[in-house]
């Protein structure tokens, strides 16, 4: 692994802004959100070891880069996405159950060869950092060297990464299929290999309920109970063709969610995408267990599944992050997915703040995941994950930087106008990784 020489000293100048905890829905002046404009963000090695203000220029130990008149934000992070599905963003047409058979599932035949594998993560990764994400929960293929590469890849850049090998044997094509035991011995091996290796965790990567036996589930709950710290992360209650499917495959369980519980698939760190059509009982649950709902807005208005009710998590105490989804999401930028999320709320008369939405991709998501000491904030002892971004790129948002009378205005105009673009600079435990 690449990483810095030990103990530099690197010292980094711009508007620092993170949160200090969650701020409350439709807030605009949460006392959680902490902004130190014109600030010196000090790392050591991988760290950040402290912060002080730009007239207090450290001395000449520290390496300094001006990041003057940029935000500098602890790096993102995308709690689901997927990587070989790079090959199909933006392929038109059809909604989930379709979108998987006609697109997603033969792209992600090509990552049986370890060469295509190795490839599409070395891709795959170096568009997440160009997009200003450093962490991320990842599914790879049903390879087990796809996961592997993923691993080895993310290892190579320093970063914060989930995955494992997704789950699948049935409904899907056959070489997309795998079988119990020979799925356990690989996920086994993975997790010797790569679970709790520096920054890498594994997680057990049930693909839907749809595309898996009941014994496989029972295969993947067995895991979840007996290797500390693994992840699970699946997809629930995304499309009403897909609940359906759900329901019959699984008669006896009261809900799409019950069918994960009764595997013993529903834990403080399981990871769900979208959870539309969820209901109380279910939400009542993910409170109870602290499972997280991934939402995916981009991709859930892409493939016209359905308006996620944030509300209803909120008041049910849900924890909630925002999560690209690509290749279901049309873009790896969490900047233009939460710009999605504002919209999803603005479809149900709510109105998502800057402040929720930036919070759950960094410190909300951190902490959802068990991360907050490591990822997500810009406090003193967490890891040096931060992005340097433009506040505007082009005379339009520029205008409208200038006329912003607040700071929340400044960056709700932020999030809904900027994009990869604006991108400076991206460093992973204190190494520049990106670099416009
Ligand atoms: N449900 C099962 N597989 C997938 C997938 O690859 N993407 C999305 N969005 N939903 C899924
Ligand atoms: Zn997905």
């Amino acid at each position: 692994m690449d990483t810095s020489p030990e103990g530099a000293r690197v010292a980094l100048r711009g508007d620092l802004l993170d949160f200090t905890a969650m701020p409350a829905w439709g807030e605009l002046e949460p006392a959680c959100v902490r902004h130190r404009p014109d600030h010196w963000l000090l790392i050591e090695g991988s760290r950040i070891v402290g912060v002080q203000p730009g007239a207090q220029v450290p001395d000449a130990s520290w390496r300094q880069v001006d990041h003057r008149g940029r935000l500098l934000l602890p790096g993102f992070i995308d709690t689901h996405v997927h990587s070989p599905q790079l090959d199909v963003i933006a392929s038109h047409g059809t909604e989930l159950l379709d979108w998987l058979d006609t697109y997603t599932f033969p792209a992600e035949m090509r990552f049986a060869d370890a060469a295509e594998a190795q490839a599409g993560s070395e891709r795959f990764l170096d568009a997440l950092l160009a997009h200003g994400t450093t962490s991320a929960a990842v599914y790879p293929t049903v390879h087990k060297v796809s996961a592997d590469r993923l691993f080895a890849c993310a290892d190579a850049r320093g970063m914060r990464l989930i995955t494992g090998k997704v789950l699948m044997d049935r409904h899907a094509p056959a070489a997309l299929r795998d079988d119990v035991a020979q799925a356990e011995r690989d996920c086994i091996d993975l997790i010797e290999r790569w679970h709790g290796k520096r920054r890498l965790s594994y997680a057990v990567t049930v693909r839907f309920a749809p595309s898996s036996t009941p014994q496989q589930l029972e295969m993947a709950g067995r895991l979840c109970a007996t290797v500390p710290g693994v992840y699970l992360q699946t997809h629930v209650a995304e499309n009403r063709d897909e609940v359906r499917m759900a329901h019959r495959l699984f008669p006896q369980a009261r809900s799409y969610l019950d069918v994960y519980a009764r595997a013993g698939l529903v834990n403080s760190r399981s990871i769900f995408a979208h959870g539309i059509w969820l209901d109380d009982e279910d939400r009542a649950l993910l409170r109870d267990t602290g499972a997280q709902i991934a939402h995916s807005p981009s991709s859930n208005l892409f493939l016209g599944s359905g308006l996620f009710d944030w509300r209803a998590a909120l008041d049910a105490d849900v924890a909630v992050s925002i999560a690209s989804d690509v290749g279901g999401g049309t873009s790896l930028s969490m900047i233009r997915t939460m710009a999605d999320a504002y919209r999803v709320q603005a479809m149900a008369g709510q109105r998502l703040t800057a402040w929720k939405a930036l919070h759950a991709v960094t410190l909300g998501s951190a902490a959802a995941l068990g991360l907050q000491a490591e990822i997500g904030s810009l406090e003193t002892g967490t890891t040096a994950d931060v992005c340097a971004w433009d506040w505007a790129a082009g005379p339009v948002a520029e205008r409208r930087m200038q006329v912003a009378r607040n700071l929340h205005e400044r960056v709700f105009a932020w999030m809904m106008l900027a994009d990869e673009r604006n991108l400076a600079a991206a460093y992973v435990a204190g190494v520049p990784r990106f670099v416009r």
